[in-house]
């Protein structure tokens, strides 16, 4: 793989804010990584200072090996930049700014006709392409930033928040844009919809207060929660009280929660203890006791829980309870 973003103890200061606190990672081609933070961790200043719109109080950027601060032409044509909230010029048409955008980076006419017709296909725009952008809904401004960032097939994509605003079938869409471009790119984006680094992202990063806490695979990232390995049972109400005696006496489980209940049907979660797998013994245990249940399931754990337990210290937060409601004596 090669290594497309480069990123080198960066440090952003506004004032007595540290808002991006001695950062670095690299990105390789093929990979896409989310970028997770709280409200305010440094996500889309880190995404400015990438892109060139901000420069950093320290530390470096490389893009395809082109330094940010000393070539910006050459960064221009090689990266392609969704900002926050999507900005665009209002009173532009879609098609007038996409013909915009591929001036400024220098396309050839037969790129800028190719580039816009890839992008207008690409995020179904074609119906609004002459309409003033600043009259357009939340999530059609949002495609035609998309559209724009994509239009000369940038080797590396910066994306801040890309499906927000968007209705369920095109943050699908998007989703799938990504993945589909994801193999010849190095993208970035950053997301609070954390379904949606399960879905597209090979990798993850953490941010809270400007400081990087966590750099993994999802799966991995997962297997750090609270909950991995975690055994559900559904099952009818009156199974209930048997089966979380069966449960919190077995030492493989540290605890026993309802995590919900529909009408006269619960579910319950066994904690494994070390994250280790549980699941012959706990349905030896249950099946021995000769309780019925409806459904048997290994949890993987939830990226949510890992996401607050490595950002909850780090921003003054108090350590939150586990989740659901604990029963028995575990
Ligand atoms: N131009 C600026 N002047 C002063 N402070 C700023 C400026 N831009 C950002 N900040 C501060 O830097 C910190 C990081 O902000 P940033 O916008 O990067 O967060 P974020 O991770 O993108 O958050 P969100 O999830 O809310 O989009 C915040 O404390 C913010 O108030
Ligand atoms: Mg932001």
């Amino acid at each position: 793989m090669t290594k497309l973003l480069d990123i080198k103890g960066l440090t952003k200061r506004f004032g007595p804010i540290t808002a991006v606190d001695d950062v670095s990672f690299s990105v390789d081609r093929g990979e896409v990584l989310g970028f997770l933070g709280p409200n305010g961790a440094g996500k889309s200043t880190t995404m400015k200072i990438v892109t060139g719109f901000l420069s950093p109080t320290e530390g470096s950027v490389e893009v395809c090996g082109h330094d940010v601060a000393r070539e910006p032409m050459a960064i221009k044509r090689r990266i392609g930049y969704l900002p926050e909230g999507a900005p665009l010029y209002g009173d532009m048409t879609p098609m007038a700014l996409l013909q915009f955008v591929c001036k400024l980076r220098r396309l050839s006419a037969d790129d800028t006709r190719r580039g816009i017709e890839y992008a207008v296909e690409k995020l179904h725009i074609s119906n609004v392409l002459y309409q003033p952008i600043e009259t357009l809904s939340k999530g059609y401004k949002r495609r035609v930033g998309l559209a724009q960032a994509i239009v000369h097939d940038p080797e590396v994509l910066i994306l801040d928040e890309p499906t927000d605003g968007l209705d369920p079938n095109q943050k699908h869409e998007v989703r799938e844009l990504l993945t589909e471009m994801a193999g010849k790119k190095a993208v970035i984006i950053s997301t609070h919809i954390l379904e949606e680094v399960e879905a597209v992202c090979s990798r993850a990063i953490i941010i809270a207060k400007g400081k990087l806490v966590a750099d993994q695979d999802p799966l991995t990232l997962q297997s750090r929660s609270r909950l991995h390995n975690a055994i559900g049972i559904r099952l009818p109400m009156a199974q209930v009280e048997a089966c979380t005696a069966v449960l919190n006496g077995l030492e493989q489980v540290t605890a026993v929660q309802t995590s919900a209940q529909v009408r006269d049907t619960v579910e319950l979660l066994a904690v494994s203890a070390n994250g280790l797998e549980i699941l012959d013994p706990v349905r030896a245990a249950i099946d021995a006791k000769g309780i019925h249940v409806n459904e048997i399931f290994v949890e993987r754990g939830r990226l949510e829980d890992v996401f607050r337990d490595l950002t909850f210290e780090v921003e003054g937060l108090k350590a939150r309870p586990i989740v659901g409601s604990e029963v028995g004596n575990a």
